[in-house]
């Protein structure tokens, strides 16, 4: 898949860009936890402002109406200079639109402030779009979802790729025809919008791993007992690789329970106990996998995250770093573990997207990035 990119667009000196980046980073008492993804913002930013451009950036944070994109401002402002735009629908807009000089840019609020962003409203799409005279697609985070920012202004402004959004799709594509022997490790939860994506790579990997929560989906399924765990809407009794060789899961787990915090084998856990974690015989037998991978795939933590247990994601996180093999990695928890034991640049890849990188690897693209095709 070929993208129309902002870069080869010849004289962008004194035009009006309008670019959707990936700004829904973690926030933890009004401050950036996490400024991966606004790191990978910087490229396109700071190419448009040597070339002459006058940037308007747009982006999301959260799930509510409330939330606010001001302390991701503030960060990136350090970084990179700045100026808030506030709403952009807002009336006070064309006064800060007015005030742009040649390099400028500016960083507006929230857009899901907004419900019609969500909603791909065509009189919202209208409003941002009188803004720009280029629209250019950054947020490969969100390339999953068709809203007024990613997909509507597409079919309104000349559009393109950004940098790093085109950057994803070119490392995504590799991993999608791996080298062998490969291995594709996939945590987290929620087997229900994950199934097809295990059964498309056990076709194309050597070998899937399901560890987080997804292992307790194929642990009940295989007639085990998992307690008070986590499972999913969907059952894997009559999945077709429910019994496959290539399907790995844990051996061991770390569960909660009456007696404390204990490691077990996967077969004795205890209707009154919860799988948080899996265990260091797991992380061991894996090992013994990441060792050989030309190719390694993985999106997802091991553990609870939330609830502390990080221990098998960041061992698994050590292990893939010391290996020869091309690792993608992405998800927000998972490239937090990565970032948190300084180990990104031993990776091949680091995705930007968590439920984006999962939906391209499904599908090898998405409607958002069909807008951007040479
Ligand atoms: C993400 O963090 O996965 C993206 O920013 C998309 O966010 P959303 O799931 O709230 O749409």
């Amino acid at each position: 898949m070929e993208l129309r990119l902002i870069t080869e667009v010849a004289d962008l000196e004194g035009k009006t860009v309008i670019v959707r980046a990936s700004c829904n980073v973690p926030l933890v008492d009004g401050e950036v936890r996490n400024s991966f993804r606004l790191k990978r913002a910087l490229p396109t930013l700071t190419y448009l402002r040597e070339k002459g451009a006058r940037t308007i950036i747009i982006s999301h944070i959260g799930r509510n109406l409330d939330e606010t994109l001001k302390p991701v401002y503030e960060e990136l402002n350090q970084t990179l200079p700045l100026m808030w735009g506030g709403i952009i629908t807002d009336s006070a807009f064309l006064g800060i639109k007015e005030q742009m000089k040649n390099g400028d840019i500016v960083f507006c609020e929230n857009l899901r402030q907004d419900k019609r962003e969500e909603e791909n409203d065509a009189a919202y799409v209208a409003l941002i779009a009188q803004y720009g005279d280029i629209f250019v697609n950054d947020a490969f985070a969100e390339a999953h979802r068709e809203h007024a920012s990613t997909f509507g202004l597409a079919s309104v402004l000349p559009t393109y790729a950004g940098i790093t959004l085109n950057e994803e799709v070119t490392e995504l594509q590799k991993v999608m025809e791996p080298l062998h022997p490969s291995l594709f490790l996939l945590g987290g939860a929620k087997f229900e919008t994950k199934m097809p994506l295990v059964e498309k790579y056990l076709d194309l990997y050597d070998h899937v791993f399901v560890g987080g929560a997804l292992t307790n989906d194929v642990l009940k399924a295989r007639g085990f007992e998992v307690g008070t765990s986590l499972v999913s809407d969907v059952s894997l009794e009559h999945a077709a690789f429910l019994w496959s060789e290539k399907l790995l899961i844990p051996i061991d787990v770390i569960v909660d329970g009456p007696d404390g915090v204990l490691t077990k084998a996967v077969d004795a856990v205890t209707k009154d106990e919860k799988i948080l974690d899996m265990g260091p015989e797991t992380v061991l037998m894996l090992s013994r996998f990441i060792a050989p991978a030309k190719t390694i795939l993985w999106n997802g933590p091991f553990g609870n995250y939330e609830a502390g247990f990080v221990d098998s994601t960041e061992a698994v996180a050590r292990i893939i770093s010391e290996s020869d093999g091309f690792c993608v990695l992405g998800g927000g928890d998972t490239v937090a573990a990565v970032e948190k034991l300084g180990l990104n640049e031993k990776f091949g890849f680091i995705s930007i997207g968590g439920g984006s990188m999962l939906t391209f690897l499904e599908h090898g693209s998405t409607k958002v990035l069909d807008t951007l095709k040479k």
